[in-house]
């Protein structure tokens, strides 16, 4: 009897934790021409569907960056575990970076949004490991860079990365990198020409994926 009871309790708390009926979602996809100065995050308000949900089906290869006006973005249907945050790089109080970056590449290529510490923070590395390589006047590390220049990058010695080559069809560079062990810094540096608004609906674009990102012994130096 009284198991019996347990058993209902438990079900009802079941169903109350996965009550979301996908049927009663918006199940639309729709398109968005992006205003000037908006970003995705805007977007996400505007549309009422969460920022990585976007991100993804749109394979924008970092969510923070700006867009480009008039372009198209695809919104996604509604699902049941909307995700706001996932793919987005941010700063924990107390982690670790490094000072050099494994396997390569040598360089970073900037782009539109980017500053020196969120540079740094995509590389997972210090800024001051940045900065003591990147050749060039930082005296703000908050202030935007200017755009399509090549920062020199602190690298370890040794170390290595293994390449695959892929077709980027869904998802953001966070997300690949958290799989496959390199940072989406390093997917930049390698795919600098890469920009979402250049594929197809549908397609994919063809980029270089360094992975198993490892120090190659003991004694590490950083050389640049
Ligand atoms: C459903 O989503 C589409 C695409 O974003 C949107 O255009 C439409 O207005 C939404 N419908 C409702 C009832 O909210
Ligand atoms: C998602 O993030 C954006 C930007 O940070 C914020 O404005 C919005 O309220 C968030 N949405 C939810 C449901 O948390
Ligand atoms: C960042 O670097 C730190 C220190 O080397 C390391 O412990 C951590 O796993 C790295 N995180 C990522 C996402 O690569
Ligand atoms: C991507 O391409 C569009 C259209 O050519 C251009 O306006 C935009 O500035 C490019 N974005 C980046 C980050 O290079
Ligand atoms: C570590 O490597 C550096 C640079 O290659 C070299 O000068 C140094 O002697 C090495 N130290 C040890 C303990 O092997």
């Amino acid at each position: 009897m009284k198991a019996s009871v347990l058993f209902q309790l438990a079900l009802v708390s079941l169903t109350s934790a996965s009550q979301c009926d996908p049927s009663s979602l918006n199940q639309t996809v729709g398109t968005y021409y992006v205003k000037d100065g908006e970003s995705i995050a805007h977007i996400s308000r505007t549309t009422n569907r969460r920022i990585c949900d976007i991100a993804r089906l749109n394979r924008v290869a970092d969510a923070m960056l700006p867009l480009t006006t008039e372009e198209e973005l695809v919104i996604p249907p509604e699902v049941c575990q909307p995700d706001n945050s996932t793919c987005l790089i941010t700063h924990h109080p107390g982690a670790t970076y490094a000072d050099c970056v494994k396997g390569g590449p040598h360089t970073y290529y900037t782009l539109k949004g980017d500053t020196l510490r969120y540079i740094a923070l995509k590389l997972n590395i210090t800024l001051e490991s940045l900065e003591s390589t990147a050749q060039g006047d930082f005296s703000d590390v908050d202030a935007e860079v200017q755009v399509g220049d090549f920062l020199k990058l602190p690298q370890c010695s040794p170390s290595a990365c293994s390449f695959h080559s892929m077709t980027f069809t869904y998802g953001t560079y966070k997300d690949i990198a958290d799989r496959v062990g390199t940072t989406s810094g390093q997917i930049m540096g390698l795919n600098p020409t890469y920009n979402h608004t250049d594929v197809g609906r549908g397609e994919g674009a063809v980029m270089t994926l360094p992975h198993s990102c490892e120090l190659a012994g003991s004694n590490i130096t950083v050389i640049s």
